[in-house]
């Protein structure tokens, strides 16, 4: 099909998750290598996003493409429904259950991090149910994101596309403030601003009633938010908080898991053990659209012998079959040291922008989830609009960016070389001075 055909079919019939419905997309993608994604022209973009912080692998990774041609071959679709297994989720739970924190044992499979969460209060509700039935409010945080479903939704703390009370959509779910330093204590020692934070927390479980609150439901890394990092205490200090009021602590690891902070997952990163892990993305480097919740023997035990509800897709073949090959890469392809390792000279290259450029305010973040803040020459927050800009300035020079608010996040795919990194910085600079200077 000829291009020009293509945008006009995808004007006329294709409805775009957050873009105005009816314009046509910008950019119409045929290809990806590595890092690289490329367009119809066959022009190249460095992914510095890793798209929707998903493809943790890039393009192409050959593990995972035979991994999913094989079990195609093998066995297309098994439903885990009605006491039936199948080898691939049997192994990438026991896979998954390995590397998860603490007592996190327990796998359940469904399509995406949407669904995961939802899955997660279910859970949460059945546990308390049986335990402590007063307690059925969900405490999560402004600016937090855990996906389009309702009670995801509901818990998620950001204007969702506009739409008038959809944070109110479900009784029972309250939002703090979340531990976004920059903006509510940039002059304070992080340490005291983790234990305000924290306090924060208790203080509203103290108000709603520690006997009506049923859990803390939280990203490690705030990620549709702006990748804003919490201070290195925030999440230990919470933990105590959750365990001192008999409150469940679920990590949303859906954008962090996976390598992305420089170890399997952010509760690592932040030596926090939750009681449930809420996972999707990374898992298969999203070749594959793939979720789960991992909970740990405390909530097994409550729910053993009962009925979950589940969905079509849970334990996909061919997603588990995805899942293993990506599990498999992590660990060969040492792929957490590279993090750590690239992470460094980002964070060199960016920190010395910093200190040139009135206009980075701050750069901040774990391994390759780096949010960067943008500020106006009185020093505050530039609009979004202004972030907005930069990501289209990025675009013409070949390179995929994300923004919210005053901050650009940078989270490239995890085996970026170092050379590419650079390529990363370089166009990044170049757009934001593009823009700003
Ligand atoms: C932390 C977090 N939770 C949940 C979700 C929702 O995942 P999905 O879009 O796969 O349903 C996202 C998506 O960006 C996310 O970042």
């Amino acid at each position: 099909m000829r291009n020009e055909d293509l945008f006009a079919l995808d004007k006329a019939h294709l409805v775009h998750p957050l873009s105005p419905v009816g314009e046509a997309s910008r950019i119409i993608f045929n290809r990806g290598e590595g890092v690289w994604l490329y367009d119809l022209d066959g022009k190249a973009y460095l992914d510095a996003r890793s798209q929707l912080c998903c493809v943790n692998l890039g393009y192409g990774h050959a593990g995972i493409i035979d991994a999913v041609k094989a079990q195609i071959d093998q066995l297309p679709f098994a439903a885990l429904f009605y006491g039936i297994g199948h080898p691939p989720a049997i192994e990438a739970a026991a896979r998954i259950a390995a590397l998860a924190p603490g007592a996190l044992d327990h796998v359940f499979f469904c399509s995406g991090g949407s669904e995961a969460n939802e899955l997660a209060f279910s859970l949460v509700r059945q546990y308390w149910s049986k335990v402590k039935p007063t307690k059925f409010k969900f405490i999560s945080r402004y600016e937090g994101y855990h996906g389009n479903t309702a009670a995801a939704m509901t818990a998620s703390g950001m204007d969702m596309a506009g739409m008038p009370g959809v944070p109110g959509l479900l009784a029972g779910h309250i939002h703090i403030e979340p531990p976004y330093q920059y903006r509510r204590g940039r002059d304070m020692d992080p340490d005291d601003f983790a234990v305000m934070c924290a306090n924060e927390l208790a203080q509203v479980i103290e108000r709603e009633g520690a006997d009506s609150v049923a859990a803390f439901v939280a990203e490690p890394i705030m990620g549709v938010g702006g990748y804003i990092p919490p201070p290195d205490d925030y999440w230990k200090l919470v933990r105590e908080v959750c365990d001192t009021c008999d409150v469940l602590l679920i990590l949303d690891e859906v954008m962090t898991g996976f390598c992305r902070t420089g170890r399997m997952f952010a509760s690592e990163t932040y030596d926090v053990t939750p009681d449930m892990m809420v996972l999707g993305k990374g898992m298969t480097s999203n070749y594959v659209p793939c979720g789960a919740v991992v909970f740990n023997d405390r909530v097994f035990e409550q729910v053993r012998g009962s009925y979950l509800t589940g969905v079509t897709n849970s334990g996909h073949p061919l997603a588990t079959a995805a899942s293993l090959a990506a599990l498999d890469a992590y660990n060969s392809e040492n792929i957490c040291s590279n993090v750590e390792i690239v992470s460094r000279e980002v964070f060199a290259r960016l920190d010395a922008a910093a200190e040139q450029l009135d206009y980075i305010g701050e750069v901040s973040g774990k391994g390759l989830m780096i949010g960067v803040e943008l500020t106006n020459a009185a020093g505050e927050s530039v609009s979004g609009e202004t972030c907005q800009q930069i990501v289209g300035k990025a675009l013409d020079i070949g390179l995929l960016l994300r923004a919210r608010g005053s901050r650009l996040s940078i989270s490239p795919p995890l085996n970026i070389s170092i050379e590419e990194a650079g390529i990363l910085c370089d166009r990044f600079l170049e757009a934001i001075a593009a823009v700003m200077d």
